[in-house]
């Protein structure tokens, strides 16, 4: 059986990649109902090899296209306001934003990781998507958290300008050309707090009381929620001068000893993991070589020179893809699955 999907945001940076993808899975589509803003409105997306029309974003759109699937990838605020009506029209919401995710009554689901938290769509409607640099960290924890036991979790974050959307990444580029034209003084900068070309940035989101920002905690939180744990988790998030594809240093302190060689083999075994980790040849994970790809790449697993509980690890992977189209459609497609069980 084929579904009725829309893309809300289908002109953005995520959008744009989860149409790539739905196409590459073959994803059962009868009908493709592309949404944006009234800006985007009339204007055409490819979608195996056809122009489809881009349509507007309204209250009665999911009602009047009949829409069963909708994947939505337009900000937090468009979730909240526009979720309810597809759920409303019957739909089933994959949502991308960070609206719902701590919801207790909605599943906060990476398909690698947590799938059964799927079955609980019906309380809301909604299945939400974690945060990218959740995504790809748990993706690579988990095997190792059900051998091992993991207790904390340390880590920091090389993110790309991709993960601010796609004025964001425009604003790097503009950047980097006024920085060759001598005139990056008067490039704009207003998608981060401070210049990002030549830069990186302590900072992803607002700060919090306690010290640490929104995107730090959402990885405490979300790593807990999809884990089905309380493991200690501090964070500290950086947004680097890349376009695409999120890096991690990560270390984890286990319950148990754990040695690296022994590490390194669970945690292939993980589903959708690529181990990459040579590192007398220069081979590990870079944000170069993670793009467009549907898997999350690690390396640099090392042990601990003080204590044999603690691993270090280096992980990467496309945040467009694996941090927010393909989890999407992973998680749509096991919906599916289930639905057609
Ligand atoms: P549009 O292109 O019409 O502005 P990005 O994350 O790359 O910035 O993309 C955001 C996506 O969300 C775009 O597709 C954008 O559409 C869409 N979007 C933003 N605000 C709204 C809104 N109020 N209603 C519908 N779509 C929106």
């Amino acid at each position: 059986r084929k579904f009725n999907v829309a893309v809300v945001g289908a002109t953005g940076a995520v959008g744009e990649e989860m149409l790539r993808v739905l196409e590459e899975v073959d994803f059962p589509i009868a009908k493709l109902v592309p949404l944006a803003s009234a800006r985007s409105a009339g204007g055409t997306i490819e979608y195996k090899g056809e122009e489809v029309l881009v349509k507007e974003l309204t209250e009665s759109v999911f009602e009047e296209e009949d829409v069963e699937i909708a994947l939505f990838s337009a900000g937090g605020s468009v979730s909240a306001k526009y979720a309810p009506f597809a759920v409303e029209a019957g739909a089933v919401v994959v949502d991308n934003t960070s609206h719902f995710r701590m919801d207790p009554d909605v599943p906060l689901v990476v398909p690698e990781v947590n799938p059964q938290d799927i079955a609980r769509w019906r309380e809301k409607g909604i299945i939400a998507n974690p945060n990218c640099s959740t995504i790809q960290m748990v993706q690579a924890l988990k095997p190792l958290h059900d051998e091992y036991g993991i207790e904390r979790i340390d880590v920091s974050t090389y993110q790309a300008t991709s993960g601010a959307g796609k004025s964001a990444m425009e604003e790097l580029v503009n950047q980097m050309q006024a920085f060759f034209a001598f005139k990056l003084e008067d490039s704009p900068k207003e998608r981060f707090p401070h210049q990002i070309a030549l830069n990186t940035i302590p900072q992803i989101d607002v700060f919090l009381d306690n010290g640490f920002t929104k995107e730090e905690m959402k990885m405490v939180n979300e790593t807990n929620k999809i884990m089905h744990d309380t493991i200690e988790v501090a964070a500290t998030c950086v947004r680097v001068p890349t376009l695409r594809g999120h890096a991690e240093s990560i270390t984890v302190t286990c319950k148990r000893d754990v040695d690296a060689d022994a590490a390194r083999e669970v945690i292939a075994k993980g589903e959708n993991i690529v181990v990459m980790d040579d590192p007398k040849n220069s081979v590990y994970p870079m944000p170069v070589l993670c793009v467009d790809k549907n898997e999350t790449f690690v390396g640099r697993i090392r042990n601990d020179i003080y204590r044999s509980n603690v691993l270090h690890m280096f992980v990467v992977a496309d945040n467009l893809r694996v941090g927010a189209a393909t989890n999407a459609v992973r998680i749509a497609q096991k919906w599916v699955e289930m639905e057609s069980e």
